[in-house]
């Protein structure tokens, strides 16, 4: 028997649709709903396995387990106290996350203890397997959602978030996240009608370019939580080969620290086509076959830049447009910018998105040669 969950993919705040379309094309299936920061579906533990391994834009995906109405502690405790908990658990102390508004119920602090005291007399009745210790698995998260007197409790499947991949660890000091890196990669690539090259012209550790050239690559390098839930069963986690890839031919990246590059090219080895550069992407002409430029420069907050920020960012932008004049041009930038870049001579805005990056608001740029 087939038995589908509930699933909530939690998705940064901007991305929502990309992160659907990624759905779309990688693990179809049908009525996604899109709310603000992610998408909510039903699907089955294949699906579950399938989209952990290949979606990449995803922070974690969640498994609503239970909704329903609470206005006191005791049904609370009557609740949890006779929820079938060992369909899910793997470990006897799990971490909460709580969350309530215009609720009742509202002190997180008591709404813990009142959960833990009932888990631990739903333990009594249903004694917990000695798995958790024998295979030493660590513990889950689950979710407390209050909304409006509505609780709806949720566990986490993913475990680490999911932009950690277990790829590549060797990162520079301002480094992109590698879901924000793959959803822009994605938006800027997915429709050419022909390869091109891709340059980061201020790499870094290159996540830009790795997520671009491994967005259709299925990773499994890491656990996640949901192998060792009891519902898993110890099934094995089999990788489908898939040849899609996005239009890069060949994939560039250029930076002032060679140090960095260095220790980041011997990690990638050859597993790549990155050529990376050690020089100045300010000083000569860095494009020649027809080529996308994307990449997230600095903005003097994490990264030291000479001179003002304004003006730093000012002279790349006329550079990058002016001289390498690539197909289409991305990059993010603090969204108090958006005035100082909204128009170039030959190119049109193609799309402008708004994000949270680390708390700051920034915008995501697309430009296109008319
Ligand atoms: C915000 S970081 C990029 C982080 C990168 N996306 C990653 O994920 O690791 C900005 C990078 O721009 C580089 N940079 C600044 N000015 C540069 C220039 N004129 N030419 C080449 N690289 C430059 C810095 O050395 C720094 O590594």
């Amino acid at each position: 028997m087939i038995v589908n969950y509930q699933l909530f993919l939690v998705i940064p705040p901007g991305l929502e649709d990309l992160a659907l379309r990624e759905v779309e094309l990688k693990c179809p299936i049908s009525a996604v709903q899109l709310h603000k920061g992610g998408l909510e579906l039903e699907a089955d533990l294949n699906w579950i396995i399938k989209a952990h391994c290949e979606l990449k834009i995803p922070t974690r995906i969640l498994m609503r387990l239970t909704t329903f109405k609470i206005r006191d502690f005791p049904k609370l405790y009557q609740k949890f106290s006779t929820f079938k908990w060992n369909e899910y658990l793997s470990h006897p102390e799990p971490e909460w996350e709580i969350s309530c508004s215009k609720s009742r119920l509202n002190h997180t602090g008591r709404i813990e203890e009142t959960v833990k005291k009932a888990l631990a007399e739903a333990m009594r009745k249903q004694p917990l397997g000695m798995d958790w210790q024998k295979k030493n698995f660590g513990p889950q998260t689950f979710y407390i959602r209050l909304v409006d007197d509505n609780l709806t409790l949720s566990l986490d499947l993913s475990g680490d978030p999911l932009y950690k991949r277990g790829f590549q660890k060797i990162k520079g000091e301002a480094p992109i996240r590698e879901n924000f890196a793959a959803a822009f990669a994605f938006e800027i690539l997915h429709d050419l009608d022909s390869k091109v090259t891709l340059i980061d012209p201020m790499c870094g550790s290159g996540t830009l370019l790795t997520e671009a050239l491994t967005f259709f690559t299925p990773l499994h390098l890491r656990k996640f939580s949901f192998e060792e839930a009891p519902f898993f069963k110890g099934k094995l986690v089999k990788l489908e080969t898939n040849d899609n890839k996005l239009p890069i031919d060949h994939a560039i990246g250029i930076d002032l620290n060679g140090e960095l590059l260095e220790k980041v090219s011997k990690e990638l080895k050859e597993n790549l086509p990155i050529t990376f550069k050690h020089q100045d992407s300010l000083k000569e002409k860095i494009t020649r076959e027809t080529s996308v430029i994307l990449c997230n420069p600095p903005y003097g907050e994490r990264i030291q830049i000479q001179g003002k920020r304004g003006s730093f960012l000012k002279e790349a932008w006329e550079k990058f447009i002016q001289v390498d004049a690539p197909l289409r041009f991305g990059w993010v930038l603090p969204s108090d910018m958006d005035d100082l870049f909204s128009k170039a001579a030959e190119y049109r805005v193609k799309s402008k998105r708004h994000l949270k990056n680390g708390g700051m608001a920034v915008t995501f740029w697309i430009w296109e040669r008319t």
